[in-house]
């Protein structure tokens, strides 16, 4: 059995929920969050296999809420997952037309959040000298692809942010990896690209397997592809 807590964003459906299934598989103690109704189902079914703490909150303003809740729970999380992510409109606009608050929100969420988050759990893991914090990034932060410039360049702020991060925290003993699943089948593909069959795509449980493997590793700081890594199981 494993022991560390977990602590993932996003996890009421897609990836996030695929990868706490296998977690909680493993027998890891979990914290899991979104914003819907989805999330005491999957709280429901979780909790048959591990000991689990659902918070149903908006990551971009609840934070402390999170975090609070999840060290009074559990006294201490090992691992973060920010995997939780926001889109803007879909169909996606040019960088143009972009609605400035739906900009901010993006940023909001897939950027400030995540760091809040670190900020706010990152003292307990630096007492300790372990932990790993997890970013869920996307090749749309590498790529200039039209009309995805909002998500794209949000992720490109978070992927160098765990940059800085990780050589701040070099010899720390807390590791940043930032993870780009490749592209799956899921609800946020299928806004992006509305009306397009994604059928040929994995399916997120088929990417999980790769994700909860690198809480075995020890590398630091890395960019890892999920799908590169050629642990799809078919
Ligand atoms: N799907 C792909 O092809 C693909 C490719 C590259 C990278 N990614 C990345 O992979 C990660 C997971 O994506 P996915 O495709 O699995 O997405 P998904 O199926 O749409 O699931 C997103 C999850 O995040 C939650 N969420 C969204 N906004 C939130 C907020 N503000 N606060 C708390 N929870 C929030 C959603 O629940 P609620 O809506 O109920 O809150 C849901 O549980 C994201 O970081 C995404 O950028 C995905």
């Amino acid at each position: 059995m494993n022991n560390e807590v977990v602590l993932i964003t996003g996890a009421s459906k897609g990836l996030g929920l695929a990868v706490a299934h296998l977690l909680a598989r493993r027998g890891h103690p979990l914290v899991i969050n979104a914003r819907g109704e989805e999330l005491r189902d999957a709280e429901q079914e979780l909790a048959k296999l591990t000991d689990v703490l659902a918070v149903r909150a908006d990551v971009s303003e609840e934070a402390e809420e999170i975090a609070g809740r999840a060290l009074s729970r559990f006294g201490r999380v090992d691992v973060l997952i920010n995997n939780a992510s926001e889109l803007g409109p879909s169909p996606m606009p040019s960088l143009e037309e972009h609605p400035w608050q739906s900009l901010l929100r993006i940023y909001r969420v897939n950027v400030v959040a995540p760091l809040h988050l670190i900020q706010l759990l990152l003292p307990q893991m630096k007492d300790r000298r372990g932990g790993l914090i997890i970013n869920i990034t996307s090749d749309a932060g590498l790529n200039a692809y039209k009309t995805w410039g909002g998500y794209g360049s949000s992720k490109a702020a978070l992927e160098h942010a765990s940059r800085v991060l990780a050589a701040e925290l070099e010899g720390s003993g807390v590791r940043v990896l930032v993870v780009d699943p490749g592209d799956m089948n899921t609800e946020m593909h299928r806004l992006a690209e509305p009306g397009v069959d994604l059928s040929h795509l994995p399916m997120a449980e088929d990417v999980a397997p790769s994700i909860v493997d690198l809480l075995d590793t020890k590398e630091p700081f890395a960019r890892v592809e999920a799908q590169r890594l050629e642990r799809i199981h078919a």
